[in-house]
């Protein structure tokens, strides 16, 4: 489907020091404009450069395949659900790509999206209603919006990916594969042992797409079981 890296360099985008605009919104603006990630994800229609990081899992892991249905929390703008899409291909086989996030998704064909908080119960039945026999995959990549207080900011991180996880035993198949995304090297360790007494295998990546700078990676589990 796509390479796994960017193909193309576009020269430096410099910028003139822009009057009014922050030093930090000139940062971003010189990552964004700079990043290779950003033009390749522009050239191939994704939504966001995200797409690149699952799909360097699945070059890795291999748990996108025909047929399947697969939970994506924290979906907006949509590039994850636009890569298993792609691989799932739910018009032919029957598949399913469900998704959740707090903010409106443009609607995505093939794609059955929800806009409201995985926190709330009654959003979380939405999302069961929309599978019937459970699923083979639960990919989180929610974010809390950080506040700057950085205990707070971690609590609220390790709170969605516990969500995300007690969800996933709760709709996973025989087999299943979790993957949620994780700060500060690594996973929670109370919520380490929570996952290994439900999944053969658990291990961490952090995709060549994923910012240096930035602190998060995957955590991987595959083969659930009850
Ligand atoms: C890094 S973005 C996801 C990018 C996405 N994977 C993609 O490929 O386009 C993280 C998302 O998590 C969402 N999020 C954070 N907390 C959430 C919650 N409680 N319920 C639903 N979505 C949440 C945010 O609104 C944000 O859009």
């Amino acid at each position: 489907m796509t390479s796994i890296k960017p193909t193309m360099r576009a020269k430096s985008v410099f910028l003139k020091t822009a009057r009014g605009r922050k030093p930090s919104s000139q940062r971003w603006l010189h990552r964004q404009l700079n990043d290779p990630y950003v033009q390749e994800a522009r050239a191939k229609g994704f939504r966001s450069r995200a797409a690149f990081k699952l799909i360097q899992l699945n070059e890795k892991f291999h748990f996108l395949k025909p047929g399947i249905t697969l939970i994506d929390l924290g979906a907006a703008p949509g590039g994850w659900a636009q890569v298993a899409v792609q691989k799932i291909n739910p018009r032919q086989t029957g598949g399913k790509v469900v998704g959740i996030d707090l903010l409106e998704i443009e609607p995505l064909s093939d794609a059955l999206l929800i806009q409201g908080d995985f926190l709330e119960l009654d959003q979380r039945q939405k999302i069961k209603a929309l599978i019937n026999e459970g699923a083979q995959v639960v990919i989180s990549d929610m974010a809390a919006s950080t506040i700057g207080h950085a205990g707070t900011d971690h609590l609220r991180t390790i709170a969605l990916a516990e969500m995300a996880f007690q969800f996933a035993k709760e709709v996973l198949t025989s087999g299943g594969t979790f993957i949620s995304k994780v700060f500060q090297g690594g996973t929670d360790p109370e919520l380490l042992k929570l996952m290994k007494r439900h999944f053969k295998t658990i291990k961490h990546m952090k995709p060549q797409a994923s910012r240096k700078e930035s602190p998060e990676m995957y955590v991987v589990a595959l083969g659930f079981h009850q």
